[in-house]
């Protein structure tokens, strides 16, 4: 079985900045012929704040031969409210994400395989859906099946037992119910997006994936978090027991920052710009 990985294409009709990236990942994905598309989130530039990103972001997945699941990103559905109090995940937006995309979180059985996508934006949220993911997450590690994981948010930098690390991942008492759960089942993969960076990490028996942007690459707004600062793509390649990862870089592409364009793609009023490096960035 033959998985692509895309990320953070940040889709939008009306800021085109990052069109050219979005075309070249597409041209080559259109020649492509996976079994499956995985989006790991991001799709939209703004979804969480206008429904049209949405439209377009769900019109751009409907243009392959292989079928395409996706994961919310918090550019889709917000986050919690410790990091994006003025847009958190709320009913409305999960109800916006599922109209264009469908379900936040899935299971599929494939090849001897479990493929999990999950919804990385409930987690630490408090909202009534996070306690319903979790029951339903815990159904869907009870396999035999060795299992590969797909969420927005990785679920640390440099390991399960790291503090907080802001804007960039899942917040430590999440992380921990989660990891807890993952113990129960044969987690072989765990490939995210969110950083707009590529890393790959092999950790307790785990590949943890750093899926590359199809977008924008973050500069000085972005903490050195390790991994390489490139648009791209992966290739997951599943064998019996193990997932073999290739990140790949289709002709065309631009590693363009962010922070040029930042206040225009992104307004926010309490936003500091220039300032040290912080965790409220474009990602
Ligand atoms: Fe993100
Ligand atoms: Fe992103």
């Amino acid at each position: 079985m033959r998985i692509i990985q895309i990320s953070d294409t940040h889709l939008s009709a009306a800021h085109p900045h990052f069109a050219a990236n979005n075309e070249a990942i597409r041209t080559w994905l259109a020649a492509e012929q996976p079994d499956l598309i995985v989006h790991t989130g991001d799709l939209a530039m703004d979804g969480a704040a206008d429904e049209a990103d949405h439209a377009i972001a769900a019109t751009w997945n409907s243009g392959f031969r292989a079928p395409v699941l996706s994961v919310p990103g918090n550019h889709d559905v917000g986050d919690v409210a410790a990091i994006r109090p003025d847009q958190t995940v709320d009913a409305v937006r999960l109800a916006a994400w599922r109209k264009h995309h469908g379900p936040d979180r899935w299971l599929l059985d494939r090849a001897g395989w479990r493929l999990v996508g999950l919804n990385a934006m409930l987690l630490g949220s408090g909202h009534e859906e996070e306690e319903a993911q979790f029951a339903w997450l815990t159904t869907a590690l009870a396999t035999d099946h060795p299992v590969a994981l797909f969420l927005h948010k990785p679920l640390f930098i440099d390991g399960p037992d790291e503090g907080p690390r802001g804007y960039w991942t899942v917040t430590p008492e999440p992380r921990r119910r989660l990891l807890a759960l993952m113990d129960r089942a044969r987690v072989r993969l765990v490939a995210s997006g969110h950083l707009h960076i590529q890393r790959s990490l092999h950790l307790d028996g785990i590949d943890h994936v750093w899926g590359p942007a199809a977008s924008f690459v973050c500069g000085a707004s972005q903490e050195d978090l390790g991994g390489a600062r490139l648009l791209g793509a992966v290739v997951h390649e599943f064998g019996a027991e193990r997932v073999t990862s290739r990140f790949i870089r289709p002709t065309g592409l631009d590693d363009f920052t962010i922070e040029p364009v930042i206040d225009v793609i992104y307004p926010r009023a309490d936003r500091v710009l220039p300032a040290a490096p912080q965790s409220d960035q474009g990602a």
